[in-house]
């Protein structure tokens, strides 16, 4: 496996975070809040991918928003009222925590205006980027702390100077709901797999293989000429894999194959495995949950 970056010294400092979709399958409680802003404990999913981009390295985010994603820029701005009450009534430990999350990251906003697709989102971030490698990061894909998916593609980067897309097994009925890559082994790393070709959401039958793409990528700069030229895909929308698919005609691009601890919170069974897992980790709460839990499973004859 490609060794971690010590942290610090990675020259990617950039991410790209989408999070302009309209969250349809979290209905009603997106009807009026964004998707990202929806709780898992006590933090709005987005923190969770913010606070990893930064354990990361990573400095300066993007943010791509649309309408309706007000309370995104506001979660992440300071509040001077919420501040001064704080302070006046000494919940110190609150207010702490209220003013890093304001000081994290260099945190910027864009809107993507019209709702093309994945791809189409990545490509309004160019101007942004500049000529730099940066990292994507898919708010669905909640990643726990103990993750090291996004330093060890940062590490691939440094290593090779290529993009890497992130990749997990899954059973071959449920590949027609990711991007999946056919993938050729790396002689020097076992844990890294150089990609062949990548289709976007493939029929179990014809899918390359059941290695899915995950919402984690490093790019160079070279993903957005590719953006510029891909044709909508499926459902008729730039698809970010597509454009992958013609980078890798160009450049090598590799995958990290990794197995554990990442949670889809767009689907419900997995955004309540996201709370009782991350509950179960937590300092101030976990020792309690744990007890709760077992008593529950007890009482109810659960296993
Ligand atoms: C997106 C990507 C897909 C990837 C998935 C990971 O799909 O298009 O390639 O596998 O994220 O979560 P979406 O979930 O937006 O349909």
């Amino acid at each position: 496996m490609t060794p971690a970056t010590p942290p610090g010294t990675s020259t990617v400092k950039k991410a790209v975070i989408p999070a302009a979709g309209l969250g349809t399958r979290f209905l009603p409680a997106t009807k009026a809040q964004p998707k990202e802003m929806l709780p898992i404990i006590d933090r709005p999913a987005i923190q969770y991918v913010v606070e990893e981009a930064v354990r990361a390295g990573i400095d300066d985010i993007l943010i791509i928003t649309g309408r309706g994603k007000r309370s995104l820029e506001d979660h992440f701005d300071r509040n001077f009222e919420l501040e001064y009450f704080l302070a006046q009534k000494g919940k110190d430990d609150d207010l702490t925590e209220i003013r890093d999350l304001a000081e994290m990251a260099d945190i910027h906003y864009v809107r993507q205006g019209e709702p093309l697709g994945l791809g189409h989102a990545v490509g309004v971030a160019r101007k942004h980027v500049g000529d730099n490698p940066f990292v994507v990061m898919l708010g669905d894909d909640i990643m726990d702390e103990q993750s090291t998916v996004l330093d060890g593609m940062i590490g691939v980067y440094e290593q090779r100077g290529r993009s890497s897309v992130a990749l997990k097994e899954f059973p071959i009925e449920e590949i027609s709901s990711y991007g999946c890559a056919r993938p050729e082994p790396v002689d020097d790393d076992d844990g890294l797999v150089r990609i062949l070709d990548l289709v976007e959401k493939p029929r179990p039958e014809v899918a390359p293989s059941n290695l899915a793409v995950m919402g984690r990528y490093v790019f160079t700069p070279a993903i957005f000429d590719c953006l510029d030229r891909v044709a909508p895909g499926v459902g008729g929308e730039i698809q970010l894999t597509d454009a992958i698919a013609l980078l890798l005609a160009e450049e090598d691009v590799y995958g990290y194959v990794f197995d554990e601890g990442r949670y889809d919170i767009g689907q419900k069974l997995d955004y309540l495995r996201a709370t009782v897992e991350l509950a179960v980790d937590r300092d101030d709460l976990g020792a309690e949950f744990r007890a709760f839990l077992a008593e529950f499973v007890q009482r109810r004859g659960i296993g």
